[in-house]
């Protein structure tokens, strides 16, 4: 016999970005981060998980490669998964299972990202998060969204906050074995329903520097980051980054979007993960926003040089896009491959 399951996970975009682990082991975070769900129909991983006594390993295939399942990251997953399976009866198919069988029984996973892999949209996010939400689904795990958030962060740092929709924060918690260091959702998808995130995927290669990296040097390297992560961003850490002071935090979500404008204003530059056309799109969307004298839209980065505008409404979004495809039109001579639209989602 054989039992599968499969699972869909869209990204997530950080308006208040996640930047410097406390702890690389745990993937514990040195400050809460915000961020917002997108709709799975262009940015996500769907993911189909297979178990059947004839396999005789864990195997795992990604974009249709097979991949290594030995990392640290994906061991721990897995291993916290199995941990909490529940017995599991087909009685049609004849399928029964025991906790005690899950030990010794091997799984297949096939994952898919319909963007391009590590270009900096967050594929690690959705990735993770479906990786963790599919094998929770096929061993009958009984465990909320919260206790699964905690174990796809030890996947991935943004995973956590992909499992819900809407408005996500990721409490960076304060225990050191990160049981409180979970995901939860603020408002959900309803809430600012016709916010619109276009991503102009500037280079679909894959990043030069990846965010652990990144991160992990900022930490090493960086005298301010400590003093962004309790009161204000710091114009070192390796990304375009938005503005995450604590006291800040709680109006990320509120609908006046002058305020979320003015937070994503408040960024700082490290050039190595931007390229030309980033910052050429930066000052578009500036100079649009001072024409017409109020925010319009807004940007921001992950760890990559791909623009993610967001766009306060359904309107703003065609004029934003139409203002991109006349400046910016993707072009195989140039550094701009797509735009990507993104809807907040479930
Ligand atoms: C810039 O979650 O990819 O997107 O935990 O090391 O896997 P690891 O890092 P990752 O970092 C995401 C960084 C970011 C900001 C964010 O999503 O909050």
């Amino acid at each position: 016999w054989i039992l599968m399951t499969t699972a869909q996970t869209p990204t997530n975009i950080a308006v208040i970005k996640y930047w410097g682990k406390r702890d690389e082991n745990l993937i514990l975070p040195i400050n809460d981060s915000i961020s917002v769900t997108l709709d799975p129909e262009h940015l996500c991983t769907t993911t189909t998980v297979a178990v059947s006594p004839s396999f005789d390993r864990d195997r795992m295939w990604l974009n249709k490669k097979e991949i290594s399942l030995s990392s640290d990251r994906y061991q721990r997953c897995l291993r916290e998964i199995r941990s909490r399976a529940n017995d599991f009866e087909d009685e049609k198919k004849g399928i029964k299972i025991t906790k005690k069988d899950w030990e010794n029984l091997h799984v297949h996973i096939d994952s898919y990202n319909n963007f391009p892999t590590a270009a900096g949209l967050a594929s690690s996010a959705a990735g993770f998060a479906c990786f963790v939400f599919s094998l929770a689904r096929l061993m009958n795990v009984k465990e909320d969204l919260g206790k699964l958030s905690a174990i796809a962060r030890q996947g991935s740092g943004s995973a956590c906050r992909s499992l819900y929709g809407g408005f996500v924060k990721w409490n960076m918690g304060k225990n050191d074995d990160g049981s409180d260091s979970v995901a939860v959702q603020l408002a959900d998808e309803k809430h600012w329903d016709d916010l619109v995130i276009i991503i102009a995927v500037v280079s679909s290669r894959q990043k030069e520097t990846s965010s652990t990296t990144g991160m992990r040097e900022t930490v090493e390297t960086s005298k301010l980051i400590q003093h962004r992560a309790k009161v204000f961003l710091c114009p070192l850490t390796c990304l375009i980054h938005l503005n995450i002071s604590p006291y800040r935090i709680n109006r990320v979500t509120n609908k006046d979007n002058r305020r979320l404008v003015s937070e994503l204003h408040l960024i700082f530059l490290i050039l190595i993960l931007a390229r030309v056309q980033s910052f050429r799109i930066i000052g578009c969307v500036e100079k649009w926003n001072s024409a017409e004298g109020s925010p319009q839209a807004a940007y921001t980065f992950d760890a990559g040089p791909n623009a993610v505008l967001i766009a306060r409404n359904r309107k703003v979004a065609a004029l934003l896009l139409q203002r991109l495809l006349f400046h910016f039109p993707p072009h195989p001579d140039t550094d701009l491959d797509s735009y990507v639209i993104g809807d907040k989602s479930i």
